[in-house]
């Protein structure tokens, strides 16, 4: 009984999130808000200033992905050198990330490599630090490619992010070794991974996915490689605590992370027992793209927008 209302939920949202692009945008907004922090940096600001008020670090994100033409890379580029600016003139307690398709990735890889090594040169000279956000398979190498050139030129200011849904993540970690190279410590974003990826190079099964998260976690930590522990599964947070205290890793060798507006109370949890905590503070003029992009990957998330139209506040 409750695998057939399940099953119908899963439908009713699949169809929701197909249809969401063709709603008007003041509706998508009502579902949107609660998951970005609006559409200028003034927002971005905001948020972030009410994040660290809770003892809560950020790592702010320009949103758009996948452009077309490079005109539109140097424009975006452009655009973090300055939201970079703001944000340290503002003080703001936390580090940037940003998608590598965002400056060209799948156009032209040199091109790319030089926008964004423009953005890590201007952090690392605040002192700061960018992540680089891993997208579906198909950037995968080009992005560990980007990440290992600007690493040695900027160790301590970048960071990559990986995928525990991938089969081939454990083998990048141990290729990516050589890198780590005490003082200059790897920084690694563990996640589950948010795209659509076939079953040959990716598991599917949840049971799968978040035993392998598990695993690749403590490869990281027994290399003492920095993670940022990404999830809000309160089963993994559980067993991240649990290995913390297995392997007595120091509180300066992890933080745990989420996304703005999702399962605050969990977070909450985590920041309590003086865990270090960085939200992923997304904003920007293409939050439509990127609302009805992420539901469409994950339209259990239509179940959301449906609440937001009920649920005051
Ligand atoms: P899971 O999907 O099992 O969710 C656990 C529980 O969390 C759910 O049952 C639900 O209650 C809640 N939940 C999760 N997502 C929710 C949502 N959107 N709305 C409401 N509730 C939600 N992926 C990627 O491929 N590349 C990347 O660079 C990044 N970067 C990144 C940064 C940060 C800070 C985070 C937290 C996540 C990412 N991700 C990502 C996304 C990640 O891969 C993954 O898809 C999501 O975090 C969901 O996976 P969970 O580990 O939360 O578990």
């Amino acid at each position: 009984m409750r695998e057939r209302f399940l099953n119908h939920n899963v439908m009713i949202n699949k169809i929701i999130a197909n249809l969401l692009p063709y709603f008007p945008p003041r509706f998508v907004w009502l579902f949107s808000k609660k998951y970005i922090a609006g559409k200028t940096i003034d927002d971005a600001i905001k948020v972030s200033k009410e994040l660290n008020a809770q003892g809560i670090l950020t790592t702010v994100d320009l949103l758009g992905e996948f452009i077309t033409n490079l005109n539109q890379a140097n424009a975006n580029k452009l655009e973090y050198l300055s939201i970079i600016n703001r944000l340290e003139a503002e003080e703001i307690k936390g580090n940037y990330s940003l998608k590598p398709s965002f400056f060209g990735l799948l156009i032209d890889e040199e091109i790319c490599y030089s926008h964004i090594r423009d953005i890590v040169a201007l952090a690392a000279k605040s002192n700061n630090f960018v992540r680089i956000d891993m997208e579906d398979s198909s950037c995968v190498d080009k992005e560990i490619k980007l990440f290992r050139r600007l690493f040695s030129e900027f160790p301590g200011h970048v960071g990559l992010v990986i995928q525990a849904y991938l089969k081939r993540t454990h083998q990048d970690i141990m290729s990516m070794l050589d890198l780590q190279n005490h003082p200059s410590v790897i920084n690694y974003r563990l996640c589950k991974g948010i795209y659509i990826e076939p079953k040959a190079i990716a598991l599917k099964k949840h049971d799968e996915i978040n035993k392998n998260y598990l695993d690749l976690l403590k490869t990281l930590f027994e290399h003492g490689i920095y993670v940022g522990i990404a999830t809000h599964d309160k089963q993994l947070v559980n067993a991240a605590f649990k290995l913390i205290d297995e392997l007595n890793m120091q509180p300066h060798q992890y933080e745990f992370q989420m996304l703005y507006g999702v399962t605050p109370e969990l977070r909450e949890a985590i920041v309590r027992k003086n865990h270090r905590m960085r939200v992923y503070v997304p904003f920007g003029k293409d939050w439509f793209g990127y609302s009805t992009r992420r539901l469409k990957e994950n339209p259990n998330m239509a179940t959301h927008i449906i609440k937001s139209l009920f649920v005051r506040g």
